[in-house]
Parts: structure tokens; C-alpha cells; sequence
């Protein structure tokens, strides 16, 4: 099944291309140029100009896009085909923003419907906590709502929760508790009341170690510290509600199913920001909010399935990324917000990039001849210009960089000085443009020469250039907007995935550690005999452990 790129004719012409290939930004950068690489798609600006791109180096990657056919991936993907192969499951994040009017039937069931009845139940609970119709146990109104889960059931929703701060509801705050180190859920409970909160258990399986735990914690918690005499199963009807796709074990914890909100086995849990892991954005942000977040993913999704592919911004970005993987060597692709309300977004997209793409055989189980996924990192700027470009600058790795930045700035800012006023914003976008043009351009040996530096500084003074950005820009950062913005993450990791062959859709990587997990946990509470079975390195770190414990 699926065609291996390496035998295609499109791969042989870029393994060509790439080796005689010698980028010059300073000469390719033309206002032709530049025209033909700045695409639109939905509110996003996209110039791919300063890219290591040339004309036959992009018609040989639509080229390639054509030979392994990803547009018949894509369009099998949104006719809800299983293109999840390993788990036999159809691939429908896309169905979770369809229009209620759309109608689409997967597996004999008519998912929009299903969808948008679910969307329904999410918004009205929503009102009632936002409205303070719902209240706790104690009759209080909710003012801090808690979302427990880990992957794709936390870092969309924490991740939109803060770039979507300006659109929050002033008296309802959100917290996320995710991980398994107790510091998590002790500092996120520590100064909270527990008559005003609301905790939201969000796990696809609901059968996480990390998230099953925190809830038990949090329901201890709770019911310690509510007044004496409360009914427990009264106060957790009232202070649990749940996310999942498997109601039975949510009423088995406890939790009055009517409080439960699912989703599908077709939806993957870092494709699941969009379902009904998002109510706690839904409760921050409300339902019309979050409509326009789903309107805003749905106008990515038909860009990705009808734009030609010149200029279908997911198509050319997935191609470029595989251009760089496979044929010049990039290891890794950062992702540089110049936005501080999107700084969990790189944290985002780590999940969605490498849980998805991070796979060394394809469909039909043989071993893939070529990189795949690369690692995905960043932080915004200028944060970052501070810490780690000196190597996208000047080191000797290639680091394709993608730069996001908005018009409109969330706060508008001005720094008043004598010598007049400055646009705080205007710092800002000065500073994107500046990295992004130093990139590409460099300064020569001579340029550094013509500034007075001293001859036996100019080598370390000097900026190779040709270096790769994409500079994504849009209007705000609207909730559309975002959504649009994690829509095209999306389309570009199914891109590359389509393009390598493998399925994006699985994560049988992260099982064997939480099996072994469950494994040593004896040894690490005393079990000599567990301990015994374990690896040198293991038993030795046992050891330190149970001397250092202090108990
Ligand atoms: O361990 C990886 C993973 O399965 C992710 O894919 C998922 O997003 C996360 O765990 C949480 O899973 P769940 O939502 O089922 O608790």
C-alpha cells in the first residue's frame, strides 16, 4: 500500500537538485519572486520567499506530492476512509469543525450530526458556568474551573486558554494539571476553594495514569476540605464534570454521566483541542468564541482540500519540511512566535508534529529507507533571539525556521521616553523582520570590513545568510485566527506523514514506557525481587533512590 518516495521519479530529480544546489537569497529575492512565493490561505499571510527554494526545486516537490499522491490521502482522510491503518480507525478532526448544515456519514453514522450534538450540550453547560447558574455543592458560584489531562487532552486546551487571553470571562480563571509529579496538582490546588471549583477529567481513554490519578487526588482534595456534612457523591456530581470517549469508565469513577461530554475513537487525542477537550476554553473564552475557533480551523481545512497545489499553503509547507529532512539535512524545524500570548504553542505543536510523524516504518509495516519527522521546538521572540539564534545565525546546523506575527498587537503599548514615544509593537514586528532578514542575507566579510572591525574579528563577525524562514502574518490573533493557525499544523504534519508513507495517527511509541512503568513501580517502593530483574543502570538508580528518599 502506498507508493515508497525513494523510487519515485521526483525524488531521483531533488536528490539532483540537492546536489548541486547552492542557494544565493541575495539574488533569488525578487519582487517576482517574492510575489509568486506569498500565498494566502483563510487570514494567513505566508511568505515562503526566503526560503532554500528555486522554481525547479518547487516543481519537483509538487512533483513528488503528485507521485505519492497526497491529494487522494487527503481527500480519503476527509471522506473519514482508516487511513489510521495500525488502529484500523478513520482520521476525522476535520468532521469536529464541519458546518452543522455539512452532513458527512462514516461507518453508517452520521458524524456531523453527532458532532455538533455533543458541540450543543458543551456550549449550554458552558453558559451555566459562565452565567453562574451552575454552582457547587455549597450553592457558590464557579470561579476557577480545573482541567486534568496530559497530551493532546491538556496542551490545546492550555495552549488556546493563553492565547486567548483577551477573550476570557473576567471572574473564571482556568488551570491545567497534567503531570504525574505530585508538584503539579499541589500547586495548582494550593490556594484554591474548593466550594467555587470545578474540575474537568479530559481523557480520551480515561484510562491514563497520570490523569486518573490527579482525579483521585483532586476528588480527595475536594471532599476533605468541602464543610462538614456535604454528601460526597452530591459534591462530586456537582464538582466533576468529564471529557472521553469511554463514558462507562467515567461513570465508574464517579462522575453522572448526564456530565460527561464525549468524542470518537476517529478524533486522536493531538487532534482533539477542537472536540470537547475544549470546554474548558469553552467555559474561558464562551461558546461563541470557540465557534469562531472552529469556523476558523474549518476555513484551513477547505483551503488544505481546494486551493491548487501552487499555492495550498499546508501542501507547499509540508514539502518544503521534507525538502529539508530529506535532502539537505535539517534534524530540526523551529517555530518562533513573535506573539507572547502563543508561547505554549510551540509545546503544542511538539505533540502534534512528533507524536504524529515520529516513525520509523511505514503502512504496510517495512522499515522506511529516509528520515522522517523532525523535532519541533521554540519559544517566542524576541525571548528567544536571546537565548539560542546565535546557532540559527551562525552555527553549522541547518534550522528551517518558521516566524509567526499579527498586526494588531493583544496590548497595545506605548514606551514614552524624552525623546518621544515608541509603539511597543512596533519593536516587536521590527525585531521579526530584522531576524528573518538576517537570515536570509547575512552580512559578507566585506560588509563586516566596512564597519571598521578589526581583520581578526571579521570571520567570527561574519553571517553565512541563506539561512530559512517562512514568515506567516495575519491580521490578530483572533480565535479564528488560531484555529486556522493549528489547522495548518495539522495539514502539514499530515503532508509529510503522507509523503513518507506512515501513519500520523498512531503513537504505539509511547507504550512501552508506560508498561515498564507499571512494571518497576514495586522495585521503586522496596520489592527486592523486582528491583533484582532490573538492568544494572536501573537497579543502581533504584538504589540512590531509596537511600536519598529521606523516609
Ligand atoms: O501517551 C500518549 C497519549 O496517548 C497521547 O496520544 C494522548 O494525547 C495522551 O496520551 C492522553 O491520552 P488520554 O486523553 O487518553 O488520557
Amino acid at each position: 500500500m502506498g507508493v515508497d518516495p525513494t523510487t519515485t521519479k521526483a525524488w531521483a530529480r531533488l536528490t539532483e537538485l540537492a546536489a548541486s544546489y547552492e542557494p544565493d537569497l541575495r539574488s533569488a529575492l525578487t519582487p517576482e519572486w517574492v510575489d509568486r512565493q506569498t500565498l494566502v490561505a483563510a487570514d494567513l499571510h505566508v511568505d515562503l520567499s526566503k526560503n532554500l527554494l528555486d522554481a525547479d526545486v518547487e516543481a519537483a516537490l509538487l512533483s513528488l506530492a503528485d507521485e505519492v499522491d497526497v491529494a487522494g490521502r487527503r481527500d480519503a482522510m476527509l471522506a473519514g476512509e482508516h487511513i489510521n491503518v495500525t488502529e484500523d480507525r478513520a482520521v476525522l478532526h476535520t468532521a469536529l469543525r464541519l458546518p452543522a448544515d455539512a452532513s458527512l456519514r462514516v461507518d453508517g453514522q452520521d458524524v456531523v450530526a453527532d458532532v455538533h450534538e455533543v458541540l450543543d450540550r458543551v456550549y449550554a453547560f458552558a453558559e451555566r458556568v459562565r452565567s453562574g447558574e451552575w454552582t457547587g455543592v455549597t450553592g457558590k458560584r464557579i470561579a476557577t474551573v480545573v482541567n486534568i489531562g496530559i497530551g493532546g487532552s491538556d496542551l490545546g486546551p492550555v495552549m488556546a486558554y493563553e492565547a486567548l487571553e483577551p477573550y476570557r470571562q473576567d471572574g473564571l480563571t482556568c488551570r491545567f494539571i497534567s503531570n504525574i509529579d505530585p508538584t503539579d496538582a499541589g500547586q495548582a490546588l494550593s490556594d484554591l476553594d474548593p466550594e467555587t471549583t470545578l474540575f474537568i477529567v479530559s481523557s480520551k481513554t480515561f484510562g491514563t495514569l497520570e490523569t486518573l490519578t490527579n482525579a483521585r487526588l483532586c476528588r480527595a482534595w475536594l471532599l476533605e476540605r468541602l464543610p462538614a456534612g456535604t454528601d460526597d457523591a452530591g459534591a462530586v456530581a456537582r464538582h466533576f464534570v468529564a471529557v472521553s470517549t469511554a463514558l462507562g469508565k467515567v461513570a465508574d469513577f464517579g462522575i453522572d454521566t448526564d456530565n460527561a461530554f464525549g468524542f470518537w475513537d476517529w478524533v486522536g487525542g493531538r487532534y482533539s483541542m477542537d472536540s470537547a477537550i475544549g470546554l474548558s476554553l469553552v467555559v474561558a473564552v464562551g461558546p461563541e468564541r470557540f465557534a469562531e475557533l472552529l469556523a476558523g480551523f474549518h476555513a484551513m481545512d477547505e483551503h488544505f482540500r481546494t486551493a491548487p497545489p501552487d499555492s495550498n499553503v499546508p501542501l507547499r509547507m509540508g514539502l518544503l519540511n521534507v525538502w529539508y529532512t530529506n535532502f539537505l539535512g535539517a534534524h530540526t524545524h523551529a517555530v518562533l512566535p513573535y506573539a507572547q500570548l502563543l508561547h505554549r504553542f510551540p509545546a503544542y505543536l511538539q505533540q502534534l508534529t512528533m507524536e504524529s510523524n515520529g516513525k520509523s516504518v511505514r503502512w504496510d509495516g517495512t522499515a522506511v529507507g529516509y528520515d522522517t519527522g523532525e523535532v519541533f521546538w521554540g519559544e517566542p521572540g524576541t525571548n528567544g533571539q536571546h537565548a539560542f539564534y546565535q546557532l540559527i545565525h551562525q552555527g553549522t546546523r541547518l534550522v528551517p525556521a518558521d516566524f509567526i506575527a499579527f498586526a494588531r498587537p493583544a496590548y497595545d503599548l506605548v514606551d514614552r521616553t524624552d525623546d518621544g514615544e515608541t509603539d511597543v509593537h512596533e519593536l516587536l514586528l521590527a525585531n521579526f523582520l530584522a531576524q528573518t532578514k538576517a537570515l536570509a542575507l547575512g552580512r559578507t566579510a566585506d560588509e563586516v570590513r566596512e564597519e571598521g572591525v578589526a581583520e581578526e574579528l571579521v570571520p567570527a563577525r561574519t553571517f553565512p545568510g541563506n539561512r530559512p524562514t517562512t514568515s506567516i502574518m495575519a491580521p490578530a490573533l483572533t480565535p479564528s485566527v488560531l484555529g486556522q493557525l493549528v489547522a495548518l499544523y495539522e495539514h502539514i504534519t499530515f503532508v509529510q506523514g503522507a509523503v513518507w508513507g506512515i501513519d500520523s495517527f498512531d503513537q504505539w511509541g509511547v507504550e512501552l514506557g508506560k508498561q515498564l512503568a507499571q512494571e518497576l513501580r514495586p522495585a521503586i517502593s522496596g520489592d527486592a525481587s523486582v528491583a533484582a530483574e532490573q538492568d544494572p543502570s536501573t537497579q543502581s538508580l533504584i538504589r540512590y533512590y531509596q537511600e536519598n528518599r529521606g523516609r
